[in-house]
């Protein structure tokens, strides 16, 4: 459970406290998603994903200006990731999702980097032996959403660091401790490992542009977290004749308790993509919402869809239509639905969308090598 009164901290390694987007761009000095953009975008993609419509994906720091390079004929590539620390759970998925809907409607290549060296580095406890376990099983959740094996590259750091090097010591000799230290946190206890890890992350943002001679814009969709990340690729985009690439932020997905980004921290409150029917029912019974303690009176006062998860996960994901979204958010302030209900549509869902994903998953373990970058 997480304190909401709690102070708003939003690092790639923690989330905690009740979180103020608006806050955030505030903070992160990045810009809100308007509806201006929202009718750019509409112009060449013909619909909205429903994390636009939603305003899931949030803020952005020069999504106009892709736009701009993108009416002028000149295309951009994608980069997004993951940290593979365990399994995948659903809220990764949102910003792949996401993703993937660009990579299909601005036909985009996209760079996929998994950093095993990352969770390697900052977990105490970690073999590297693990690590790479991890990469694998990961990779099979990424090509399960969809992406297109010929557009799509998946850059293992460990595996594959000869693609990325040359470019990160670049990045590497632009960037100073005492900058790492201020926007990582980092410690004078800190390994080494992680004070150049930054580098890396930031290389894949150039990675076109070096292959191809020719600079080439780059977005990049993400949470929120990710940012600080972009920070120090900005800076030095310039100072290498690159691009500064451009990023879209998403919101996180709740977990099923009470507060908080789904965490694979927190097990019992988050749904991994391997995950049981059983095992989602279970978890989906158990979730917090914003019902009343009896029947009675929560037929007679309502629910709160704001504070509740269930809501937030059709919100999110599992309920495509808006209008249907507003009833079930109306009826369940009038008190004409009850959590139970609420909780069996939403556990079916979920497990039909598992059912698939899994699928896709065994699928995904003949298609493994091909989407691996050489
Ligand atoms: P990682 O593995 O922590 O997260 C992978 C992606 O999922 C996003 N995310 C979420 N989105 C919505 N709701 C949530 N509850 C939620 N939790 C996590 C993260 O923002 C991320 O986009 N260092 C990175 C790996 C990485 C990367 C990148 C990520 C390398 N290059 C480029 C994004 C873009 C990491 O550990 O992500």
């Amino acid at each position: 459970m997480v304190n909401e009164e709690e102070e708003m901290i939003v690092t790639p390694w923690v989330v905690s406290g009740r979180i103020d987007y608006d806050k955030l761009i505030q903070q992160f000095g990045t810009q809100p998603i308007t509806d201006e953009i929202l009718e750019r975008i509409k112009k060449h993609t013909g619909e909205l994903h429903l994390q636009l419509r939603r305003k899931i994906f949030f803020s952005h720091r020069d999504l106009d200006w892709i736009l701009d390079r993108y009416e002028e004929g000149e295309k951009f590539v994608l980069y997004t990731g993951r940290g593979p620390s365990g399994p995948v759970h659903i809220g990764h998925l949102i910003p792949w999702i996401f993703t993937k809907y660009l990579q299909d409607h601005f036909d985009a290549k996209l760079y996929f980097q998994i950093t095993n060296d990352e969770r390697f580095l900052y977990h105490p406890d970690f073999s590297l032996k693990d690590t790479m376990k991890i990469t694998y099983d990961n990779a099979l959740d990424v090509i399960a959403v969809g992406f297109d094996s010929v557009k799509t590259k998946i850059i293992s750091d460990v595996e594959h660091i000869s693609v990325l090097y040359d470019i990160a010591i670049k990045v590497a000799k632009h960037v100073t401790f005492s900058t790492v230290k201020a926007v990582f946190g980092y410690e004078d206890a800190s390994n080494i490992g992680i004070i150049f890890f930054p580098a890396i992350q930031a290389t894949p943002a150039f990675l076109e542009s070096a292959l191809s001679g020719q600079r080439t814009p780059c977005l990049i969709p993400a949470a929120i977290d990710q940012d600080p990340f972009w920070r120090i690729a900005r800076d030095t985009a310039p100072k290498l004749n690159y691009y500064k690439p451009a990023q879209i932020h998403c919101r996180f997905l709740p977990g099923l308790g009470k507060g908080g980004k789904m965490s694979a921290s927190l097990p019992e409150t988050c749904i991994f993509t391997v995950d049981s029917p059983e095992v989602v029912e279970k978890k989906i019974w158990n979730a917090f919402t914003g019902g009343k303690p009896t029947e009675k009176e929560q037929r007679e006062f309502g629910g709160d869809p704001a504070i509740c998860t269930v809501y937030q996960y059709f919100y999110f994901l599992f309920e495509e239509s808006d209008e249907k979204v507003k009833e079930l958010e109306n009826r369940c302030r009038l008190g004409e639905v009850i959590c139970g209900e609420c909780k069996d549509i939403l556990a079916d869902r979920v497990n039909a969308f598992l059912r698939e994903h899994q699928r896709r998953r065994e699928q995904a373990k003949n298609l493994v090598k091909k989407f691996f970058i050489k």
